[in-house]
């Protein structure tokens, strides 16, 4: 009877024992795979010493996590300076075009270890109000980074303002500017499709897209109409240029950010001289979204909000037609002059 009862309390210390052995193993693969998932390089001296580049992923993601934290202002003057942190005024700045892409591309570039998003649009340069309040506010406004790490904010009405060009140029004169573009008269429906989107939520009526971009006196293209304005971009790149030279703007193809966002942001970190950091591990593509994806890493991803990717009205042909060939030739000096040249129609 004792000699029965003995080998079952081996028997059974001996399938508790393989279970943490097991358990174990498990445990030291899982981590090591976690690693591999997204091995670090050295990042560009530009951003900083050796030494930060050497902080093992997991390390980064507590880092960025804690930057989180102290973003939602969680965090204590002695944390801050424990830690090193300041706001810094933006390298690079995503000026538009308004309903481009501009929000996925920031929350795509924000992937990148060295890059700090600002979550909200400023609006510092285009808002009067705000730009009186001067630069320190604006830098207040800024997200806490590490000094190694560049801050990107985006505000999309800066690229349609008269007098943000200069006003840009006073802060920083060698600052990168980035333009996300949509085939003109997409983009121009997809701003229609954003106010109209506001009336009814206020139920209000509000015009069809056809009565607003075809002038009824004339049957000509409405120049007047804000969404079709915007859609010239050449007609406010010109503007610009008067302050920076055209090196100093990068234009990302939105249209192509929506089906293949890797390469497009490949290039964008190229022209940050930034080290390759993004990659398809980033993106994975939501067939429920119709569109791609964030991923940071195995526990956090995000889709953007559902405001992003709506469904746009129906427009007739005539007008469609009628709108490309207004915006043929305007297409034509925009590729001329950014030296990037699209399929738009
Ligand atoms: P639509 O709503 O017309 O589809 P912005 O952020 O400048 O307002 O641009 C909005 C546009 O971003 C959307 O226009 C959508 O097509 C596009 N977009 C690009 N990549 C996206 C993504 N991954 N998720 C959602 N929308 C994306």
């Amino acid at each position: 009877m004792l000699f029965k009862q003995q080998a079952l309390l081996r028997q059974k210390l001996f399938v508790l024992g393989s279970l943490a052995i097991g358990s174990l193993l498990y445990l030291v693969a899982r981590v090591g795979s976690l690693d591999r998932l997204q091995p670090l390089c050295p990042i560009d001296g530009r951003f900083g010493p050796r030494s930060q580049d050497d902080i093992p992923l997991r390390a980064l993601q507590f880092k960025r996590g804690l930057l989180h934290e102290f973003r939602k202002g969680n965090a204590t003057k002695e944390q801050i300076r424990l830690h090193n942190l300041v706001q810094q005024l933006p390298k690079a700045i995503i000026i538009g075009v308004r309903k481009g892409g501009t929000r996925a591309l920031l929350e795509m570039l924000n992937l990148h270890p060295a890059v700090v998003k600002a979550s909200q649009e400023i609006h510092f340069f285009d808002n009067d109000e705000n730009y009186a309040k001067g630069i320190e506010w604006y830098r207040k406004k800024m997200p806490f980074s590490y000094p190694h790490q560049i801050t990107i904010e985006k505000s999309p009405a800066y690229f349609i303002t008269e007098e943000v060009p200069e006003r840009i140029y006073k802060m920083n004169s060698s600052i990168k500017l980035l333009i996300i573009v949509r085939e003109p008269t997409t983009r121009a429906i997809s701003d229609y499709t954003q106010v109209l989107e506001g009336k009814e939520r206020k139920n209000k009526t509000y015009y069809k897209f056809e009565k607003l971009a075809i002038d009824p006196n004339t049957c000509e293209v409405n120049t007047k109409y804000k969404a079709v304005r915007t859609s010239i971009y050449t007609k406010h790149l010109e503007r610009w240029l008067k302050y920076f030279p055209i090196e100093q703007f990068h234009i990302v193809d939105g249209d192509r950010l929506i089906t293949e966002p890797l390469p497009e942001l490949q290039l964008v970190e190229k022209f940050l001289n930034l080290p390759p950091r993004i990659s398809q591990y980033n993106l994975y593509f939501n067939a429920t979204r119709g569109f791609y994806c964030l991923r940071f890493n195995v526990v956090f991803n995000k889709c953007l909000a559902g405001s992003k990717g709506r469904i746009h009205p129906e427009v007739d042909t005539s007008v469609i037609t009628k709108l490309r060939k207004f915006f043929h030739p305007f297409n034509q000096k925009f590729y001329q002059i950014t030296g990037r040249t699209f399929n738009w129609p």
